[in-house]
């Protein structure tokens, strides 16, 4: 036998593992005579006992057993349903140790997949709040909740959140750390009523079941709060009965809604809307930009630090007023309507048109009339439009977590912006877009990494290109 054709793992061995990183994603790597061996819900620095549940030839993947020993910066999660919640994977790292690992994982990939060898990317931008930063909650009503002892065994009703991988198990929650106090005031609340009037939770297997989601949402900067109750049915006089309980206990709730969603898929939207308080909307702010969201509408979840994102992005593009700009994938607008005021003219291009016209709204709500939004998918709409419309100074993009389409790339190319912001969600795609711009017209300023989910395994991205004289 061969080095190449050594065994070194095998499927269904346990094996002790030294986590020396995390990868993009979230897992541990260990390695074993090379081997990289992804681990999940590990820290770098713990020692643990693992199976191996799957061999490739080139890495094997592992779940823990057992810590053997703790990371030296190892603390205790705050949250009693770490470990088995999908919210928060690093809740036992220290904020500033989770922004390190974060942006280590942008530089490697910048640096490796990018090909910028020794391009330097600073620390992640910490978000302000590291706890109850989150602005919108969806929690999922479930018939038979996540035992995790056997106390728990008879429960009929639980509310809380996915266990990861698993569409059908719901770890029930008292408190969710991520989401504003009053959020989960308002969530006991509404447990408690559904417990005493036995309501029964959807199950997603069966589709059988009446409640199926709670969803809050709370504006930042108004206070503004909105409660969603997703049903099977409209039961009209029970209804009646939960508005009236649950306004004398939160009067300072502006919009009450009960949404109706028939059908099997798992989606907190409703197909009917039925406005029981309020005006079905509530108004936060970005900077100075005022926004209307309905309970469908695509918001930023951590407005203060979206705030701070938007205000890198605007950095990027060192607008001094006489610019056009095109903001590709504006979603809602919201970067467009920033960005509006420093601006001649900005073009939003989104493939949603319930985003459109909420952009449309936005910017009339606003004011600003120095702002189009123009629908359709980008890899056919930029080349489409181009001759009409005037050529960009400055582009920015914002695309979804698979990057830009390549004709994507093309097209902006071919407008040839002097400056490009890349917002992303995504640190690999970014890495691979960013060698394409490279390698063509552009020079990478900057990247910087901006903390918008604290104890989550997600970064937010924002690099600066200039076209090369
Ligand atoms: C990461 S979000 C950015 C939203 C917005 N910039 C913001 O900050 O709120 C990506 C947006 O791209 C849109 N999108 C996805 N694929 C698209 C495509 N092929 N063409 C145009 N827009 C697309 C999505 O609907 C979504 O609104």
């Amino acid at each position: 036998m061969n080095d190449s054709e050594k065994v070194i793992v095998k499927k269904g061995e346990n094996i002790e593992l030294e986590i020396e990183s995390l990868a993009f994603g979230g897992k541990g790597v260990a390695k074993v005579d090379g081997l990289a061996i992804f681990v999940e819900r590990v820290v770098p620095g713990q020692r643990v006992l693992a199976r191996i549940f799957k061999k490739k030839k080139s890495f094997a993947e592992a779940y823990p057993l057992e810590v053997l020993r703790k990371a030296p910066n190892e603390i205790e999660p705050k949250c009693p349903a770490f470990g088995t919640c999908g919210g928060c994977r690093l809740q036992n790292l220290a904020y500033e140790d989770q922004l390190l690992e974060k942006t280590r994982q942008v530089r490697d990939l910048v640096q490796r997949v990018g090909g910028f060898a020794d391009f330097e990317v600073p620390t992640a931008l910490a978000s302000p709040d590291a706890f109850h930063y989150r602005n919108k909650m969806e929690f999922t009503f479930t018939p038979n909740p996540w035992r995790n002892h056997p106390d728990d065994e008879d429960e009929p009703l639980g509310l809380g959140q996915h266990i990861p991988g698993r569409f059908d198990k719901i770890v029930h929650l008292e408190t969710c750390y991520l989401q504003k106090p009053i959020m989960n005031e308002i969530m006991n609340f509404v447990f408690a009523f559904a417990e005493k009037h036995k309501w029964e939770g959807y199950n997603t297997r069966t589709h059988v079941g009446w409640a199926r989601n709670l969803v809050l949402r709370y504006g930042e900067h108004t206070d503004h709060i909105m409660v969603n109750l997703v049903t099977k049915t409209y039961e009209k006089e029970h209804m009646q009965v939960f508005k009236q309980a649950i306004m004398s206990a939160f009067p300072q709730i502006t919009t009450l809604i009960n949404s109706i969603n028939t059908r099997l898929a798992d989606v907190a939207v409703g197909e009917k809307e039925i406005f029981l308080h309020g005006p079905g909307v509530i108004r936060d702010r970005l900077g100075d930009a005022e926004f209307e969201i309905s309970a469908g509408a695509f918001f930023q979840t951590n407005t203060r630090q979206a705030e701070v994102l938007y205000e890198e992005a605007l950095k990027g593009t060192d607008l001094k007023g006489g610019e056009v700009v095109y903001d590709l994938y504006c979603g809602t607008g919201t970067i467009a309507l920033f960005l509006a005021k420093q601006a001649r003219k900005v073009y939003g291009f989104e493939l949603i048109a319930s985003a459109v016209k909420n952009a449309r709204r936005n910017a009339k709500a606003q004011g600003l009339d120095n702002v189009e939004f123009i629908l359709g998918d980008l890899k056919d709409v930029l080349s489409q439009n181009v001759d009409r419309i005037e050529a960009a100074d400055v582009i920015v993009v914002d695309p979804p977590r698979a990057g830009l389409h390549q004709n994507v790339v093309d097209d902006i190319l071919k407008v040839g912006p002097k400056r490009l912001v890349y917002v992303s969600c995504n640190p690999s795609t970014l890495a691979r877009d960013l060698k394409l711009f490279c390698e063509s017209d552009y020079e990478l300023i900057s990247v910087q990494p901006v903390d918008m989910f604290p104890h989550t395994t997600h970064i937010e991205t924002v690099a600066q290109l200039v076209k090369k004289v």
